[in-house]
């Protein structure tokens, strides 16, 4: 049975990897991040940003939440991007979200003999003795363009463009610092894990250089 823990920073490539990795393998990928983004949204959307008790509300929305309700386009903008890296430092709702994401590997491996997880404490917290590790990162301004391409903006004037790019890379440095300077769990590369830079290449080159890594160290 094999554990596939893939971490990294916003838009360096680790989604896009664990998907192409799923295909290839088939073996159950998720995206641990959108459990986050799930939470953050429902507190959007019930209005309880501001009440005093977030980190438990947190937490009731983190227990209810089911893998079915993650394919959401609304969980992935920017409001819920920056809610949801501010709520992942609730140690509390953590332990809520760790759990579901154990069973998720858990059941994966019976059913289908391994399991692919993404986020960014996979390689450290979740799945510890992963059979491989991968930590995918790229420089800020490759992955802030990445995300501006995602969002499929045509005829935008050349100075907009750059006040877009240079918001995406404020917002990304700043979740950057967030995530990875948090008291628990925060997102820093496992001691075994293999340390990939994506500024230059694409998923596909990833994607050998991960397959191969996987396939020269397979056990049998
Ligand atoms: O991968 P993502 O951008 O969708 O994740 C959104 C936020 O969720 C991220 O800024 C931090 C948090 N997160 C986390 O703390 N631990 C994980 N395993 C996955 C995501």
């Amino acid at each position: 049975m094999i554990e596939i823990a893939i971490d990294g920073t916003a838009a360096s490539g680790k989604g896009t990897l664990g998907k192409k990795l799923s295909e290839k393998y088939s073996f159950p990928y998720l995206d641990t991040g959108m459990l986050y983004r799930k939470v953050a949204y429902e507190l959007i959307k019930s209005n309880k940003i501001n009440t005093e008790k977030l980190e438990q509300t947190c937490c009731d929305f983190g227990t209810i939440v089911t893998f079915k309700e993650l394919k959401n386009k609304n969980l992935r903008t920017e409001d819920v991007t920056k809610l949801a890296s501010k709520i992942a430092t609730f140690p509390n709702l953590r332990k809520i979200l760790n759990n579901k994401q154990k069973k998720f590997n858990n059941l994966s491996k019976k059913k289908y003999g391994g399991c692919i997880l993404d986020g960014r404490d996979i390689g450290t917290t979740i799945l510890p003795n992963a059979d491989f590790k991968f930590f995918i990162t790229a420089s800020l301004e490759v992955r802030a363009k990445r995300r501006l391409l995602e969002k499929n903006i045509s005829f935008l004037h050349e100075n907009d463009e750059k006040c877009m790019l240079q918001n995406l890379m404020n917002n990304m440095r700043e979740r950057d610092n967030q995530d990875s300077k948090r008291k628990i769990s925060p997102l820093v590369p496992a001691k075994d894990a293999h340390i990939i830079d994506t500024t230059i290449i694409n998923p596909e080159e990833l994607l050998l250089i991960v397959t191969n890594i996987i396939e020269n160290n397979m056990s049998c």
